[in-house]
Parts: C-alpha cells; sequence; structure tokens
C-alpha cells in the first residue's frame, strides 16, 4: 500500500483545511458504552459498523464488489473487521456484503490477484485479503457453496507469496511490491513480511501441517538478521532497502507492523510453548506499550502521524488491526490478558467520546485520548473504532468461542494446499517490459502516475466523505 508516510505535502494541508470546515459542522450525541456492559459496547459497535458501512458501495448495482474506491487493500482490511464482528456480536447484517465482497476479489487463481488490481499490487496489499481469509476459516465465518473455501483462499496468497521469497537480496525476505517496475519493488517492508509470517503461524495452527511453521520460522528468523525486527530492542522499522542490503532502517513507527509480528509469534507460541516465542511476545508486547500508548493513559495512538494530523487513509485505519489483534492475543496466550485488557478498555473509552462527529454526532474521529471530535471522518477512521469496540467483547467469551479453531476443533473450511499454485510467480504483465537498468526511472515515473491519481482519488473521498 502506497502512503505518503507522514509527508507534509500539499494533501496533508488540504486535509486539514477540510477538517477544520467539517468539525465546525459538529453535533454533540457521542457514543456511551460501559466497560461492563456487553450490550452497551456492542449496541456502539453496531452504530460505528453501520456507519462505516455507508462509505461502502460495493455492493450496488454498477459497483464492483471488494473494490472500494482509490484504494485495493482497504477492501480486504475492512472485511476480515466485519468478520471479528460478527463474530463477537452475532450481528450477521453485513455477512452477505462480505462473502460476496470477499469472493469477487479472490481472483482467477484464488489467491487475491484478481487481474484487474494485480498489476498494481504489494506484496502487504494481498496478504490482508489473506489473512481476512484466514480469519473466516477460524471464526467459522460460512464458507459459500460451491465457492473455494476460505482456508483455500489464505493458502492460495501464502503460495504465491512464498514463491516470492527473495534470496538474490539480502539473503531473503520479500520485497514490498511485486512487480520490478513498481518503485518500491527495491524495498523489503515490515508489514510484507511480518504479514506472510502471521499467515503463515495461522495456517499452521490451522492445518498442523509443518511447512507453515518452517515459513513462519524462517520469516521471522530472516527479519530478525534486517532492522525489520530488532529481537535486541523489540524495535521495528517499517522498511529497508536492497541497496543497502537491508541493513538501513525507514523508522516510522506503525501499530500494524507491531502487530502483525506479534500476533503470528502468539499463534507460534500456542502451537509450541516455545519460549523463543513467548520472548518475542513479551518483547513486542512491552514495545507496543511503551510506543503506541503513551503518556500513561492507555490510549492507543498511532504516534508518526495522529496528533499532528498527517495520517493519510491507509494509516487512519492501522488501530483496528492492533486492537483485534491484541484481543485474540489473550485468547491465545491468556496469561497476557492481566496487562492487555486496561489497554483495550481505555482506549475504547477515548474512541466513544471521539465519536461525536458527522451530521449525526456518532461519526468517529482518530484521536482517542481527545474529547473532542478532530474532524477526521470517513471509512478507515470508522474501521479503527469497529476494531477497538469488537475487541473488548473478547472479554465477556465464558465459552471459549472466542477460540479460533483448527481443523482438528471444528474447523470446516476444506483445505487446497495448491490454491493459487496456477498464478506465475513473479508474472510480467504482457507488454510491460523489464526495467532493469532503467529501473528507478521507469519506477518514479509509475510513482508519479500513482501518487497523481491517488491524490485525486483522495480528494473526492475527503470530499464525499463530507
Ligand atoms: C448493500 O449492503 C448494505 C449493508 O451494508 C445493505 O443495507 C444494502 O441493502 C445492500 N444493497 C444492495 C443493493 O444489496
Ligand atoms: C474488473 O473490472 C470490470 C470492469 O470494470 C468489472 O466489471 C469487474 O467487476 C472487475 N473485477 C474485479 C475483481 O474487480
Ligand atoms: C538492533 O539494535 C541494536 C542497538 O541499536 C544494534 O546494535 C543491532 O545491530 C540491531 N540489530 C539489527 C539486526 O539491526
Ligand atoms: C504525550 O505528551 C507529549 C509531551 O507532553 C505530547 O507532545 C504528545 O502529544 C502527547 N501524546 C498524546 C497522544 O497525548
Ligand atoms: C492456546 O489457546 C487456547 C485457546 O484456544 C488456550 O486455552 C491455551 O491456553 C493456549 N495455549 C497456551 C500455551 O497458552
Ligand atoms: C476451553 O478450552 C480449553 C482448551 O483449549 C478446555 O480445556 C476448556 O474445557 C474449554 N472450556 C469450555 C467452557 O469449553
Ligand atoms: C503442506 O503444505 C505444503 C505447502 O503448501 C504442501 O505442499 C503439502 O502438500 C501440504 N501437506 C498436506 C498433507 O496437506
Amino acid at each position: 500500500m502506497w502512503s505518503l508516510r507522514g509527508a507534509q505535502g500539499p494533501v496533508a494541508v488540504l486535509s486539514r483545511l477540510l477538517m477544520t470546515i467539517l468539525a465546525a459542522q459538529t453535533v454533540r450525541a457521542t457514543i456511551t458504552v460501559d466497560v461492563n456492559d456487553v450490550n452497551s459496547i456492542k449496541s456502539a459497535a453496531a452504530t460505528i459498523a453501520s456507519d462505516m458501512m455507508t462509505y461502502y458501495s460495493g455492493n450496488q448495482s454498477g459497483q464492483i464488489p471488494g473494490k472500494i474506491p482509490g484504494t485495493w487493500w482497504e477492501g480486504g482490511a475492512m472485511f476480515m473487521t466485519l468478520i471479528q464482528y460478527w463474530h463477537w456480536t452475532g450481528d450477521d447484517t453485513y455477512n452477505d456484503v462480505t462473502t460476496q465482497g470477499m469472493l469477487w476479489q479472490a481472483g482467477e487463481h484464488d489467491d487475491y490477484m484478481p487481474s484487474n488490481w494485480s498489476n498494481y499490487l504489494g506484496n502487504d496489499d494481498q496478504v490482508f485479503w489473506g489473512l481476512a481469509a484466514m480469519t473466516a476459516a477460524e471464526l467459522k465465518f460460512p464458507d459459500a457453496p460451491n465457492q473455494p473455501s476460505w482456508l483455500a483462499l489464505a493458502q492460495g496468497v501464502f503460495n504465491t507469496q512464498q514463491a516470492r521469497w527473495d534470496t538474490t537480496n539480502c539473503n531473503g525476505g520479500l520485497r514490498w511490491q511485486i512487480w520490478p517496475y513498481q518503485a518500491g519493488y527495491t524495498t523489503k517492508n515490515a508489514i510484507s513480511n511480518g504479514g506472510f509470517f502471521q499467515l503463515a503461524a495461522r495456517l499452521a495452527r490451522y492445518t498442523n501441517n509443518q511447512t507453515y511453521a518452517d515459513w513462519a520460522k524462517k520469516t521471522w528468523e530472516w527479519s530478525a538478521t534486517t532492522p525489520l525486527l530488532n529481537t535486541s530492542l523489540w524495535y521495528i522499522a517499517d522498511t529497508t532497502s536492497i541497496a543497502a542490503q537491508c541493513h538501513d532502517h525507514g523508522d516510522f513507527q506503525w501499530t500494524y507492523n507491531y502487530g502483525a509480528y506479534l500476533m503470528g509469534a502468539v499463534y507460534m507460541y500456542n502451537m509450541t510453548k516455545d519460549s523463543k516465542w513467548k520472548d518475542g511476545i513479551d518483547g513486542l508486547l512491552k514495545s507496543s506499550f511503551q510506543t503506541f500508548f503513551p503518556n500513561d493513559t492507555n490510549i492507543m495512538c498511532e504516534v508518526s502521524c495522529e496528533t499532528i494530523k498527517t495520517c493519510d487513509r491507509n494509516q487512519v485505519c492501522f488501530k483496528a488491526f492492533l486492537s483485534t489483534w491484541l484481543a485474540f492475543t489473550t485468547v491465545l496466550a491468556p496469561y497476557t490478558t492481566g496487562e492487555i485488557k486496561p489497554k483495550l478498555q481505555a482506549s475504547m473509552k477515548g474512541a466513544a467520546q471521539q465519536c461525536s462527529g458527522g451530521s449525526d454526532g456518532q461519526h468517529c474521529g482518530l484521536q482517542w485520548y481527545s474529547s473532542t471530535w478532530d474532524g477526521v471522518n470517513g471509512l478507515e477512521v470508522q474501521m479503527s473504532a469497529l476494531g477497538i469496540f469488537s475487541a473488548n467483547l473478547v472479554f465477556f467469551d465464558t465459552s471459549n468461542s472466542s477460540n479460533p479453531v483448527t481443523a482438528d476443533t471444528g474447523g470446516t473450511s476444506k483445505s487446497d494446499p495448491s490454491a493459487g499454485l496456477s498464478e506465475p510467480a513473479v508474472n510480467v504483465p504482457p507488454g510491460v517490459q523489464t526495467p532493469i537498468t532503467t529501473g528507478d526511472r521507469a519506477g518514479a515515473g509509475i510513482l508519479t502516475v500513482i501518487f497523481v491519481t491517488g491524490w485525486l482519488g483522495m480528494m473526492s473521498w475527503m470530499l464525499r466523505g463530507g
């Protein structure tokens, strides 16, 4: 996913202007929630989900199911959040829309590489759909008849990504972008590798197939040879470059990077009880708490951009993932509950006071630590809020129903280890030359196109969001 990484460009400036105008129209209503009252949380989550879906039109006639204008990866992220919402609330209002979008975008090879969009995807974009499919399998979201199973779709993503493992640079790892003509092709980043690690770990636990566990371990260990996963500081750098043999580091700190590696370590620990994984959990929890719950408030903050209001649309939804992955951490590594619970509760209380914007006075903002709506609105910020409200429902589960299932404990999604294998590994699309010597120039050209269309897309998204 392309993001401006906190840049102070014209988009950020215009965004702030728009937000100020929108903030002036605030109607006070706020969402009220009591951390001890499950019904108040469910009802708040329902309001937030409903507001989130007002920004989604993929199921309307003439629209493309699962595709959100100006972004592809966020569709997978949104459906993942909706599956978790259904799981914890029992509200199936969005199940049909979810099934439709998740299957529509699965692509010709059952691996979330649909030909409409596959020429411009990063490994991180694709893996979010894979994680959504994995979530569906583990939470027993109903498989559709005569369609690839959720588990098979997750396996399809795994298979295509595993084939892209790049040993010719930095002795391993996934690149950020998939295609040589994309500028991010020469970068290896935390969310692509952390996402693949997590997917492999979850497939290992679900299927009990050692191949997935081996890949999870290998990805973790390779990451730890680079600044993407510093296991002495438990510090996760966002990016590292092939040009510097993966010794350099882009240091923006993002909640989802920590969440991606944390959740994978939790699955590996649950499966193996190996202290190596427990060290990973403890280390990443400690650094996540220090970094993303600043000032002793216990309230989650996207620190690289939130307080200075420079988050782009990608970054605005990241808190959804750390929220729900922390919730599943308490399920699969129950010893962590004591330290995680106060953080999830305080963050939800914070989010509730921040959800006082928009025309109904219940649209959410991003700054959960502030009681004044910050003027951020849209699908992404609703997604983050939905994540933190859903996550808190984990504490009301008394019957193990929050446990992600496996093939041996009630999972019914059918395995297809060959899903996605018909996808050529790094197939340069027809008519496109692979730039070898002119790579940077070609990459920069594409980047400009993406930036300009992305900018236009973002502006129209923001205007419609108002
Ligand atoms: C699209 O999904 C929404 C739920 O998000 C539902 O209310 C609406 O009726 C659906 N529209 C169509 C055309 O199916
Ligand atoms: C691909 O694009 C066509 C034409 O816009 C559209 O009808 C179709 O639904 C799209 N498919 C996907 C998977 O996005
Ligand atoms: C981790 O951080 C320490 C302290 O800054 C540094 O010495 C070490 O080289 C780092 N490890 C990796 C793999 O980058
Ligand atoms: C935490 O405190 C510092 C110093 O007062 C401040 O700059 C920062 O914005 C605060 N962060 C949050 C999330 O409140
Ligand atoms: C693994 O997860 C289950 C819940 O599915 C939990 O009961 C069990 O204690 C976990 N194992 C470990 C080692 O924490
Ligand atoms: C929950 O799962 C654990 C093992 O994961 C089992 O020992 C326990 O009996 C289950 N509890 C209930 C209420 O089903
Ligand atoms: C285990 O996974 C690997 C990798 O996808 C696959 O080649 C193998 O067939 C799987 N084994 C079983 C028994 O499903």
